[in-house]
């Protein structure tokens, strides 16, 4: 089998024998020997390849001249201790085989580019360090979403991405249609056409969740959903990866500390396992990040609800563009502001009624509901979630009330006709998430292919 440069690293040289595959990240060449940094993208480190040109064969002289940044190959070679400084072995080369060449045009030259310019080569941008390393660490994410979710006993579930209800009931769907485009134009109504149907991409899953909750116990969804809203910001996708968690006999406080424990699992995780990747973060992405992460897992975090957070908010001497007044929905300006205040992760609950989705449940206040939203620094909300409302008439109720059609909602409902029990979830939006991990600060550069109002390439 061949080898891969992590495992390679970590092992010590005895001077073995063996094959390792790779795109070449730079080259010196000099008189009498040629340096080759080799990338595999198992790790950020390259290896670095030794040819000794006076000893060397036709082959190894060739390949030299074929191998430009950006070449594919496969080497063969001895194993060594390294003199040089930055590695601890390199490949002395005895044979390599050009598996494909990269002419001058190559756009990943070694030089640093703009994450603008390698967003519009977002096919290329995985060989880089920046890029390769964001994949890595959204491996290991996902990887730690579901071995913290299988750990607790909670049950993975699969729901639609094709849909017929508006799961948060704000009318921010995609519709679905199976109309050819030539007929679009002629008056047809492609907003009912899924085969003589209206269909929408899925906004959530959690109102199938709920379902699956409601029957199974704790359950878990982690799948794509859809928005198509017009928010043109460095946090707001079309199409984003959504993890929602929904919990029977679990009210709004046991959610938050689920939420929490979550959270700090996850960043742990990463902490233990991508270190290589998180130094690189560190160093070049957000200083400090990592101590940041250490930080936010050591500490706990605050909870305060709408009114008292709008009432520090006004106390402030801030000056926000946007006014604050009991009521309003808060935008991240408020939030971050918040996370100021407390220095850290804040929990907020008890949201006025009406800026908040139809299932959240009604407080006895008749004015709020027991919705949460989980804010962190620099980037604000990262997590939405509430207790749900339980009662069968006050879900009618607000059905009709926000307009939606109570006939399209009836298998929902069903879940608090017959045996109703007290339940609670949330979404985290897992390139929000990425963000908050990596440092890194526009959204399109945490997802391989972004898909935004002016993302639409490949
Ligand atoms: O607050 P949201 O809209 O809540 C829900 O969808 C609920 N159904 C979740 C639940 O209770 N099961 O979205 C949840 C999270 C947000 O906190 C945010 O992290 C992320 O999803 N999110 C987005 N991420 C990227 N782009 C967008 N346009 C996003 N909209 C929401
Ligand atoms: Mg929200």
């Amino acid at each position: 089998m061949d080898r891969r440069i992590k495992e390679i690293l970590q092992t010590p040289a005895k001077e073995q024998e063996l094959t390792v595959n790779g795109w070449v990240r730079s080259k010196r060449d000099s008189k009498a020997v040629c340096f080759i940094a080799l990338n595999d993208g198992s790790c950020m480190s390259n290896i670095q390849i030794i040819i000794d040109k006076e000893n060397s064969n036709e082959n190894l002289l060739n390949a030299i001249n074929q191998l430009n940044t950006g070449a594919s190959c496969s080497v063969n070679g001895i194993l060594v201790e390294s003199l040089g400084k930055g590695q601890t072995v390199e490949i002395q080369a005895k044979n390599i085989t050009v598996l494909g060449e990269a002419p001058d045009d190559y756009p990943l030259q070694k030089k640093r580019h703009s994450f603008e310019f390698l967003r519009d080569i977002a096919h290329l941008r995985p060989r880089s360090n920046t890029f390769a390393a964001v994949a890595r660490v959204r491996n290991a994410m996902s990887f730690a979403v579901h071995k913290y979710f299988q750990e607790n006993g909670f049950l993975y579930v699969n729901t639609p991405i094709i849909t017929e209800s508006d799961a948060e009931g704000a009318g921010e769907m995609f519709q679905v249609t199976t109309i050819p485009m030539e007929k679009l134009s002629g008056g047809v109504d492609y907003t009912r056409d899924f085969f003589g149907k209206k269909a929408s991409l899925t906004v959530s899953g959690q109102l199938m969740g709920e379902t699956y909750a409601t029957a199974l116990g704790n359950i878990y969804t982690f799948g794509p959903t859809f928005r198509a809203e017009n928010s043109n910001t460095t946090k707001h996708l079309s199409e984003f990866w959504m993890i929602e968690p929904e919990m029977a006999f679990c009210d709004i406080n046991m959610n938050i500390d689920i939420a929490e424990e979550f959270l700090k699992y996850i960043l742990q995780y990463v902490l233990d396992n991508c270190q290589e990747d998180m130094a690189f973060f560190n160093q070049h992405i957000e200083k400090g990040v990592i101590e940041k992460l250490e930080n936010v897992i050591k500490s706990e975090f605050k909870r305060v609800t709408y009114t008292e957070a709008i009432d520090i908010l006004e106390k402030s001497n801030e000056k926000f563009q946007y006014p604050v007044s009991w009521g309003i929905d808060l935008h991240t300006e408020h939030e971050k502001y918040l996370t100021k205040h407390f220095n850290g992760a804040v929990a907020v609950v008890d949201y006025p009624k009406d800026i908040k989705a139809f299932y959240m449940k009604l407080n006895e206040d008749g004015k709020t509901v027991r919705g949460v939203d989980i804010l962190v620094p620099r980037l604000g909300e990262i997590i939405g979630g509430s207790e749900r409302e339980n009662d069968y008439e006050t879900l009618l109720g607000k059905i009709k009330e926000v307009g939606l059609d109570p006939e399209e909602y009836s298998w929902y409902l069903d879940t608090r006709k017959y045996g109703s029990v007290p339940h609670s979830g949330f979404g985290l939006g897992f390139a929000r998430l990425i963000m908050y991990v990596t440092g890194m600060e526009n959204i399109r550069d945490v997802i391989p292919f972004p898909r935004s109002s002016k993302n639409l390439k490949f």
